[in-house]
């Protein structure tokens, strides 16, 4: 199989899993820590949830603000690691993708913000992520506050609300197995090229 292909095959398996994780009754199939890191060389996680991938990469919407912004910012790398475990009988599957970070088009978050339900895109208004909360009062204020500011017609979406796009230079899918025989694929971008192999468990 040539390079181009490893790279469509490794996209299209990560879909497939994702699809029979979902029908599996997984109860967040998107769910996927996302891992940075922070201007000193500190490494950061939290959840997200994926909501775009096709061969440009791996898409998550978050505020441009947070403290995760900042370390996108200072290094624009990343690692997700996702867990299906449904799937294999119990024994799961997981995915971890690395790569280098952009931001999504205007047009795509504009696309997705739109998409939500209301509650959320008022929430995207009101929460200034990461940023310290004095009191649950005050976020209700500030909910409040932009409910009333967009009563009546449609919440455009925040400047400082949108999506990144980790563009993947490693895919590895790994096979729960009974008796511990478990199965690596590790997809890899190296010089260009898209090579496969299998690990060691
Ligand atoms: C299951 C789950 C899904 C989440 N999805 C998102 C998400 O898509 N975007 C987001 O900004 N935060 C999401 N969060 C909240 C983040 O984990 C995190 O608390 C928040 O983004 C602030 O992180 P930061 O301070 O490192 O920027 C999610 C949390 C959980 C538990």
């Amino acid at each position: 199989m040539d390079a181009e292909n490893l790279y469509q095959e490794a996209i299209t398996t990560f879909r497939a899993l994702l699809d029979d994780a979902t029908r599996a009754g997984d109860p967040e199939p998107t769910a996927t820590t996302l891992s940075t890191v922070r201007a000193n060389g500190r490494v950061a996680s939290r959840m997200v949830l994926l909501k775009a991938v096709d061969e440009r990469g791996f898409a998550f919407y978050t505020n441009y603000q947070s403290a995760k912004a900042e370390q996108i910012a200072a290094h624009p790398q990343a690692a997700l690691c996702f867990l299906w475990k449904t799937l294999r009988g119990g024994s799961g599957v997981q995915v971890r993708v690395e790569g280098n970070i952009e931001l999504t088009t205007a047009t795509e978050s504009d696309a997705y913000f739109a998409s939500r339900a209301r509650d959320s895109q008022i929430g995207a208004w009101a929460s200034a992520q990461s940023q310290t909360l004095p009191s649950r009062e005050a976020f209700y204020e500030r909910i409040a506050e932009f409910e009333k500011k967009f009563e009546g017609g449609p919440v455009p979406r925040p400047p400082h609300w949108g999506g990144y796009r980790l563009v993947p230079d490693l895919i590895e899918f790994w096979y729960g197995q009974r008796a511990r025989l478990h199965e690596r694929d590790r997809y890899e971008l190296r010089d260009g090229r898209w090579s496969k192999r299998m690990l060691y468990p």
